[in-house]
């Protein structure tokens, strides 16, 4: 059968029922893809000596460019079954993309929230094209957030004024998102046959983080009741989670909210997330971390992930080859395990490159122009 998405794909284990109607840009399914060549580089560069198989979960390659369209296929489609008449939602770039995307699809109206002068173009010209209504605050993204939770509320409330219209908020603290996005853990357990060891992943708003483990909670005992390896070994079917944060925008590790987030990674400039509760149960409850990196290992991590991997994801989403390179610097893996047995990692790249191009273009060589003769372009190439 052709792939319809992931409520099709996973239908009994999302809050649809038959009356749900399905808005779907056939999100989801994507690529596991070996890191071949940035483990022959860790091998080489850092002197990694594991038995490992290293793996990008690229989900840049949904419908519109990075994973949320996962918790938006869900999130849309309730709000459709409830009637909604908008959807809104506050948002560093990608949630607005994918809010704006899918209530294009289900024709319900869209408004987004974001920072002002801190989203990447890419998708800021998503939110516009697909239709939405794009409301630049003057603020930061806890700020749009905290309004767009207060425009909800108030709406919702019989006596409201201006009269209540039917306004759903998308943002992860809508459990359906989370329910969406969880299935990504889903996709994963169905490749490998079983949950990685060890997955690294961005951390903002940590809808993303929550989600995930949910999905390896309630997938992976489905799967891998009794978890054993060819070696006869029992181990955790339940991956460590290890969250990365940008330096600049780290409350979490911190452990108290960040007034004044900075960080180039625009996708997780956050200094208050709301599903804080639930990225610290997930990173104690799967005795994992949440820690730090800064702007120049991300940027290291971007540009290695797209000169080796062939491979361009937005900075944000370096944050989780950036964290595995810390980690592995740090010794934490030779640490934890012999070097015989195998080790399954497995980093989450969370959104498209093409998302940020002026970030791409920023710490790349410009072209260099010449003439439009043949001996001055053979002269350049150097042949
Ligand atoms: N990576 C990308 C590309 C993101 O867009 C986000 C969050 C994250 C990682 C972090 O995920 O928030 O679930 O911890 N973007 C949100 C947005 C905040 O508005 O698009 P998280």
């Amino acid at each position: 059968m052709v792939y319809q998405g992931v409520i099709e794909r996973y239908r009994k284990y999302l809050p649809v029922n038959k009356n749900t109607p399905v808005v779907t840009l056939y999100e989801g399914n994507t690529p596991l893809l070996p890191a071949d060549n940035l483990k022959k580089y860790l091998q080489k560069n850092l002197n990694l000596n594991l038995n490992l198989n290293l793996y990008f979960k690229c989900e840049g390659f949904n419908p519109t460019g990075s994973f949320k369209d996962r918790g938006m296929t869900v999130a849309v489609s309730k709000a459709k079954e409830e009637k909604a008449e908008a959807v809104l939602c506050a948002s560093t770039g990608n949630t607005a993309a994918s809010a704006a995307a899918y209530a294009a699809k289900a024709g319900i109206k869209c408004i987004v929230l974001v920072p002002s002068g801190k989203v990447a173009l890419g998708k800021l010209s998503q939110a516009l094209i697909y239709g939405a209504k794009v409301i630049a605050i003057d603020g930061n993204f806890d700020q749009a957030l905290k309004l767009a939770r207060e425009i909800c509320e108030k709406n919702s409330q019989p006596k409201a004024d201006p009269p209540r219209v039917e306004i759903t908020l998308v943002n992860s603290i809508n459990p359906y998102r989370i329910e969406g996005q969880k299935t990504a853990a889903f996709e994963i357990i169905d490749v490998l046959g079983k949950a990685p060891d060890y997955q690294f992943m961005p951390v903002g708003n940590a809808g993303n983080i929550t989600a995930y483990w949910k999905g390896y909670q309630e997938y992976s005992s489905l799967v891998t009741p009794a978890c054993q390896d060819l070696a006869g070994r029992h181990h955790s079917s339940l991956p460590h989670l290890m969250g990365f944060q940008a330096e600049g925008a780290a409350p979490i590790v911190r452990g108290h909210p960040v007034k004044r987030p900075k960080t180039i990674a625009t996708a997780i400039r956050i200094g208050n997330p709301a599903s804080w509760g639930g990225a610290v149960k997930a990173r104690d409850e799967s005795n994992g971390v949440i820690d730090t990196v800064s702007d120049k290992e991300i940027i290291q991590a971007y540009k290695l992930l797209a000169s080796t991997e062939g491979l361009f994801v937005e900075p944000a989403s370096a944050a989780s080859v950036a964290g595995l390179i810390k980690y592995i610097k740090k010794g934490f893996f030779s640490s934890l395990v012999t070097r015989r047995s195998l080790l399954v990692i497995v980093c989450i790249l969370t959104g498209h490159g093409l998302k940020d191009p002026k970030q791409a273009i920023k710490i790349s060589l410009k072209p260099k122009i010449i003439s439009a003769k043949l001996n001055s372009v053979l002269k350049e190439i150097g042949i």
